[in-house]
């Protein structure tokens, strides 16, 4: 539904005029009241918007209903919304509605303070698949600059009885997208990131809200968050005794206010809001949606089988030993290989991560000829070339850094902390943001036949701090630093729109909605143990859909390779294996999952997710193609169990169907279980099931899934 103003019927109360504003996807938003005074008050946030504010008692006092923005001060007892130091002094703000106006799907609210001028735009955008997105802009009106302490995207109250919070992080690198699911209790809960370049290791910019009860997959209300931001995030739940929670959502004011000059405007970033009355599964189902329509490049496009070498090699490589990966690649069938990090560094060779970065030379000594004969070797297989960048860093043991100390980020009376024996690069000047392009559009040059890139960034931001900035706005940096790297993303992507691009920071370090703009995917986290990965995926799975998450079978944690290259098919499936380390049969292993994977791939990246059962000794997800014709279902047992599991009951199949059901278990050739097909009827599978065949740890079954 778009965006509606019901302004046009006022009602009487106290006395005064009221209008009523609401502004809803798929039926579901804020209403608002303003009062007689101009003051917005929220009268609702939740489905059935529109009902909602219909049925509103008469002759509540508007008092009553909480302001839907509060401003620092306006409401003395809560944590405001917004928090400014005006030109004169004043730390007080009140906001009166200006205007509203309504453009198509967009809503601007428009307030001032009639004192302290001060414009704050409240935006609401409806799209698609019931997806709403808001965002705040503040407009310095005052002859002298201004300081926003906390600006809020977003901070709706959201009626709870039993508020369930879900969030997903806590953790750090290698622990990514952690789930936790509590109850929330007076006080307030603060979920934040910090470390600027890879915040979300720590903490990712996610939350789902149950209101009345913990969130289940098929069940009740829940609401889903999202702030769309490549920096340090804050979401804090403040909940008192009443049956409510004050949700603050935006980029995390811990060190960062921005003084903003008069006559210029500050957008926060985007928050993105979804309700369910259905509970998670079918949220996840639209916001998916949403987010390969919305949020990610051509993210409906299938993408390739990739083998990377990252994990294969580590920086230990030379010709010959990518010639041989490359050959794998195309033996199993895998259609990408990508080459890591260890690639460059003429006179400080990158043989560790000591020394090279920011030196985009190859390292003739390690590939003689440069990557030509390695993009021609993969162009003759039929394979496609993929290479590791980290634009934005510099090993101080580099020539980079022996010319341009000036060009990194810190303070002037600090020596910069060094981390993973690099140095961030200061992307606000703009002789460094014309350098980071540059690399990208001379390596691409230079290999025409290069067509994805692993944009990686591997340490947070320390000593934050710009000579471009001045003395007064150093706190500026936070922010100012992610909108110049956006600034870098879209130039590469408007450069060189035919590139395949990956998100990565140190693993799983930025996986939120804004930087996914100019991206395909991204790499979920370090930790590639499969056992771990099945819990990353499925909290990922929340949210972002398989196509966009980077999952390879490795070594990692030793377990069985049949088992590894399950949970990874289950998402965007490649590699990070020395294949020639692996046994005849465990190549096979590998191959089998390939051909099995390039069956299956447009339920996994396309399909209609269904989580059947979470992780604990097992987990199982479903794929649905959108006409029910097709499905795969992934089956992981996570722990030894000597008793029958339950049946394995399948959802969103078409009930008026009969599917052939095909098991295949990627440790045994085709048919050596003589009993891996059989007809089922879709009741049958839904309500009776699969028969649960696994015992062991780490071992999978997938099952195939075809409309007879
Ligand atoms: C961190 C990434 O997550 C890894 O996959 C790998 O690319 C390394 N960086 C390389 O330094």
């Amino acid at each position: 539904m778009l965006a509606s103003v019901l302004g046009a019927v006022p009602r009487l109360c106290n006395g005064g005029r009221v209008t009523t504003i609401v502004v809803s996807s798929g039926g579901a938003g804020y209403g608002f009241l303003v009062d007689e005074l101009g003051r917005l008050h929220q009268a609702g946030f939740g489905p059935e918007i529109d009902a909602h504010m219909e049925q509103l008692p008469d002759g509540i006092p508007l008092a009553l209903y909480p302001l839907a923005y509060p401003a620092y001060d306006e409401e003395p007892t809560r944590a405001p919304a917004l928090r400014v130091t005006h030109g004169d002094g004043t730390t007080t703000t009140r906001l009166r509605v200006e205007d509203v106006r309504v453009n198509g799907p967009q809503t601007d609210i428009v307030l001032v303070d009639p004192d302290c001028p001060l414009g704050v735009t409240l935006s609401f955008h409806s799209d698609d698949h019931g997806v709403l997105r808001q965002w705040v802009s503040i407009t310095n009106r005052q002859p002298g600059p201004v300081t926003l302490h906390e600006v809020a995207a977003a901070s709706p109250l959201v009626g709870a009885s039993s508020p369930h919070l879900t969030h997903f992080g806590g953790g750090d690198w290698a622990t990514e997208w952690t789930t936790t699911t509590e109850v929330l209790t007076p006080g307030t809960k603060v979920v934040e990131s910090r470390g600027g370049v890879q915040p979300h290791l720590r903490s990712c910019p996610f939350f789902l809200l149950a209101p009345d009860g913990p969130p289940e997959e098929t069940g009740d209300a829940v609401l889903a968050g999202a702030l769309a931001w490549g920096g340090n995030t804050r979401f804090a739940f403040e909940r008192a005794t009443t049956p409510a929670v004050r949700v603050w959502c935006g980029h995390n004011p811990a060190a960062s206010e921005y003084v903003l000059d008069p006559g210029a405007t500050f957008v926060t970033p985007e928050q993105i809001w979804m309700w369910s009355t259905e509970g998670v599964g079918p949220l996840s189902r639209r916001f998916h949606r949403w987010v390969r329509a919305h949020a990610v490049r051509d993210g409906d496009a299938l993408r390739p089988v990739v083998v990377n070498n990252w994990e294969a090699t580590f920086f230990s490589f030379d010709t010959d030993r990518l010639l041989g990966l490359i050959d794998h690649t195309a033996d199993l069938g895998a259609e990408l290989f990508l080459l890591d990090d260890g690639w460059f560094g003429e006179s400080h060779p990158r043989d560790d991560d000591t020394a090279g970065l920011g030196d985009w030379e190859v390292d003739q000594a390690k590939l003689p000829g440069g990557l030509g004969p390695l993009v021609d070797w993969a162009d003759e297989r039929g394979v496609r070339f993929g290479l590791w960048v980290e634009p934005e860093m510099v090993n101080p043991d580099s020539t980079l850094y022996a010319h341009h100390p000036e060009w990194i980020v810190g303070q002037p009376t600090r020596h910069p902390r060094r981390w993973r024996s690099q140095l961030v690069l200061d992307v606000l000047q703009p002789d460094v943001a014309d350098f980071v392009c540059g690399v990208i559009d001379r390596v691409l040059a230079e290999n025409p036949g290069i067509s994805y890139l692993k944009w990686d960034a591997n340490r947070p931001l320390t000593d934050p701090g710009s000579p471009t900035l001045g003395a007064d706005r150093q706190a500026n940096y936070w922010v100012d630093q992610v909108r110049a790297t956006w600034r870098l993303m879209e130039t590469v992507v408007e450069r060189h729109p035919e590139q395949t691009l990956m998100l990565c920071a140190s693993g799983g370090g930025r996986v939120d909605l804004g930087s996914l703009h100019w991206f395909h995917e991204v790499w979920l986290s370090d930790n590639t143990d499969p056992v771990d990965r099945v819990r990353m995926q499925w909290a990922a799975s929340h949210f972002l859909p398989a196509n966009v998450v980077g999952a390879h079978a490795t070594r990692e944690g030793d377990r069985p390779l049949a088992f590894g290259c399950a949970v990874a098919m289950s998402a965007r499936f490649g590699f990070d294996i020395d294949f020639a380390r692996l046994t005849d049969e465990e190549l096979a292993v590998c191959r089998r999952a390939v051909e099995t994977y390039r069956d299956v791939r447009p339920l996994v990246q396309q399909g209609e997710l269904w989580r059947l059962v979470p992780p604990g000794e097992r987990a199982a997800l479903e794929y649905v193609a959108a006409d029910g014709q097709n499905a795969v279902v992934f089956g992981f047992q996570l722990a030894a169990c000597t008793d029958d599991l339950e049946p394995l009951r399948l959802g969103g199949l078409d009930p008026d169907r009969v599917y052939e059901v095909t098991a295949v278990d990627l440790a045994a050739e085709p048919g050596a279980t003589g009993a891996d097909r059989e007809r089922r009827p879709a009741p049958a599978l839904m309500e009776d099931g699969l028969e649960w065949p696994l015992r062991e740890p780490c071992t999978a079954r997938i099952w195939v899934l075809e409309a007879v």
